[in-house]
This record gives C-alpha cells, sequence and structure tokens, in this order.
C-alpha cells in the first residue's frame, strides 16, 4: 500500500468505510483505528493491522443514543442517566448486545462496549454511515495510543490508506469504561469521567472490576501502553540515583528536576492541572521513546480525580521495566 495520507476529507473517509476499508479517526481520547463495525471480515482487518489477539474485544462508536439502542437488548434507566449526563464525551458503556452485532466485535462476550465520541469531525461521519464504527486504539497492539495524526501515521505508515485529520486529541486518555452487574455499576477502566461523577450523577456506589488478567476487559492486561525503552515509576530522585550512569528521560507531574541534569525532562504540567497532564502524558512517552536517552525515570500524579487514570496509564506502561524490582 502506499503512504498513508492523512486529511480532512470526512466524505473520503465515509466511502473508504463503505467499502470495507480502514481508516483512523479522531476521537476527543485517542485516535481510533476504525471499520464498519457490521463487517467481519472489515474487522478482521483491524486485529491484523494491530496485531491484536481476536480475544480482546472493540468499542463501537455511534453518533447518538438512537443508533446505541439499535445495537443492544436494552438500556437500564441507570445507564440512560449516565448517557444524558456524560456523552457524547470520554465514556463506553458495557450492555448486553443484540444480534446484529457480530461475535467478533465482542470476543465472544454477550455485552457489547458502545461509545459516543465527542469530536465534531468523527461524529459528522457516524451520523452519514448506517453502521456503527468499531475502533480500537490506532496503536500496534501493546503501545503508545495515539493523540495525533502524526503519531497514527508513525506507526501504522502503509498499512490504512486514510487518517482522517481532527487536530491533537483533547483529553488524551482512553475513555472510562462502565458496565453494570446485578444492578451495581462497575467501572472496567478508568478514564477523564472520574468515579465521583459516575456516583453523583447515578446517586449508587460505584465499584472498580479492574482485573489484570480478566477477560472480561484483556486490554487491562498490565504492559499496555508500554515504551520501547525501559521505563521506571517512583521517585525521581531515587530513580536518578540508581540509574546514574545513563542516559536518563525524566517525566514528572509539576515539579522541574533539572538539578538532576537529565538528557531529557518533560513537565506534564508545571501548574499541577490533572487535565493538562493527562492530556500531555501520551505525548510526553512518544516523545522520551524517541530521545536519545537510554531510560525513562517518571513519578506519579495526585491520586484524585483523573490523576486515577494517569497512574493507571503510567503504572502499565512501568510494567516491563520494573519487573521483577
Ligand atoms: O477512548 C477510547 O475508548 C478509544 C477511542 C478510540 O474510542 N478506544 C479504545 O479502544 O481505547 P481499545 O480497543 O484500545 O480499548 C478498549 C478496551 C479494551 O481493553 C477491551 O478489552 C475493552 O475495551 N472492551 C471492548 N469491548 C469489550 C467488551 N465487550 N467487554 C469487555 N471489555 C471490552
Ligand atoms: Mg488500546
Amino acid at each position: 500500500m502506499q503512504k498513508t495520507e492523512i486529511g480532512t476529507d470526512i466524505e473520503k473517509a465515509s466511502i473508504l468505510l463503505k467499502d470495507g476499508e480502514l481508516v483512523s479517526v479522531p476521537t476527543e481520547t485517542v485516535y481510533g483505528l476504525a471499520a464498519n463495525g457490521f463487517s467481519e471480515s472489515a474487522v478482521l482487518k483491524i486485529y491484523a493491522v494491530k496485531n491484536r489477539p481476536q480475544f480482546n474485544p472493540l468499542i463501537l462508536h455511534v453518533a447518538n443514543v438512537d443508533q446505541m439502542r439499535n445495537l443492544v437488548i436494552d438500556i437500564p434507566p441507570i445507564i440512560e442517566k449516565l448517557i444524558k449526563a456524560f456523552s457524547p464525551g470520554p465514556i463506553t458503556y458495557l450492555l448486553p448486545k443484540n444480534s446484529t452485532v457480530p461475535e467478533l466485535v465482542t470476543a465472544g462476550s454477550i455485552n457489547v462496549a458502545i461509545r459516543i465520541p465527542d469530536h465534531p469531525l468523527t461524529l459528522k461521519l457516524l451520523s452519514d454511515l448506517n453502521f456503527p464504527l468499531a475502533a480500537p486504539s490506532a496503536n500496534p497492539s501493546g503501545y503508545v495510543s495515539p493523540v495525533t495524526a502524526i503519531h497514527v501515521q508513525k506507526n501504522l505508515n502503509g498499512l490504512i490508506p486514510y487518517i482522517l485529520d481532527g487536530g491533537e486529541c483533547t483529553v488524551g486518555l482512553e475513555s472510562t469504561i462502565v458496565g453494570i452487574n446485578e444492578g451495581v455499576l462497575q467501572i472496567h477502566r478508568l478514564g477523564a469521567i472520574t468515579i465521583e461523577q459516575i456516583q453523583m450523577v447515578s446517586g449508587k456506589k460505584v465499584e472498580m472490576a479492574l482485573s489484570h488478567a480478566s477477560p472480561s476487559a484483556p486490554g487491562q492486561l498490565k504492559s499496555h501502553y508500554a515504551t520501547s525503552k525501559p521505563f521506571y515509576l517512583g521517585n525521581i530522585n531515587e530513580l536518578s540515583v540508581r540509574f546514574s550512569d545513563q542516559k536518563i528521560g525524566i517525566i514528572s507531574f509539576q515539579k522541574s528536576y533539572t538539578e538532576l541534569n537529565p538528557a531529557e525532562e518533560i513537565v506534564l504540567s508545571y501548574s499541577g492541572n490533572l487535565d493538562d497532564a493527562a492530556s500531555m502524558l501520551f505525548k510526553a512517552l512518544r516523545k522520551m521513546d524517541e530521545s536519545e536517552i537510554d531510560i525513562i525515570i517518571a513519578e506519579r500524579v495526585p491520586a484524585i480525580g483523573i490523576g486515577l487514570a494517569i497512574n493507571d496509564r503510567l503504572e502499565r506502561a512501568a510494567y516491563k521495566g520494573n519487573e521483577g524490582v
């Protein structure tokens, strides 16, 4: 295939998707790798291009709640409330699928993950299609998710025909995933919509359903979001002593560590704003991977609100580097 084209032509994206091709689409969270969610042959291309195991199911993206209703047996009232409050937005709902949704999309589960992304280009595209878009994050399986069209092109050049360029993703972390089990709301992945927000709107206590090896959300495997370079998470002063013989890249939350003379340094938010830190994180991981350094060291951010989701991604990125340590 030719070099992957980047552009803003919704019509072109729509034609390719109707033809069963893959198109990378912007969302407010991260870029997706989209295909016709009703076409098994199109969905198979997603698994192949990402090198993703077929036991790891895909999120379906729709333009509105009516399109969502067409894919599920039922939307419980408590989820309806969440949809009203948070969608379009960075949240995905796990709901019992109906027969229109191929097994390949849900990896055999009775539940399908669905979300309404909050991005004008992709909402326009979705409202032009008579099928949902199956779309995982547009990175090779296990690597850091892309938040710009250029990130996608770097990873998937020549493997897909088109990237719809919607600028830089504003949220910068994947959506919160929420399901319901015997009437109890469960968080399957932390994201920008926080536990507190979900509890506030639902009026119910929310459970965590995070399990690192759970087949219910295989994307929760610990080694996700890994950089190519070794990545250590902890106390930056201590880590810099431990690796003083190496060229270090530092990712810190608010404070600069220039006194440690790092070869590269990224401060996620000088003002200590967690939303800004979230939108910087994946850019920072990729920048470090491209820098002339040997290892990356980073610290956790305050564990409140979206900070929990940031720490979750940092811990997963660090897993390989910290193995056995
Ligand atoms: O923000 C997002 O959610 C982005 C954008 C592109 O929408 N998408 C995304 O997709 O992060 P992906 O495939 O990288 O992560 C989806 C996660 C995976 O961990 C997958 O296992 C889980 O959702 N998932 C999808 N369908 C599921 C299902 N039916 N049951 C349980 N988990 C599911
Ligand atoms: Mg992903």
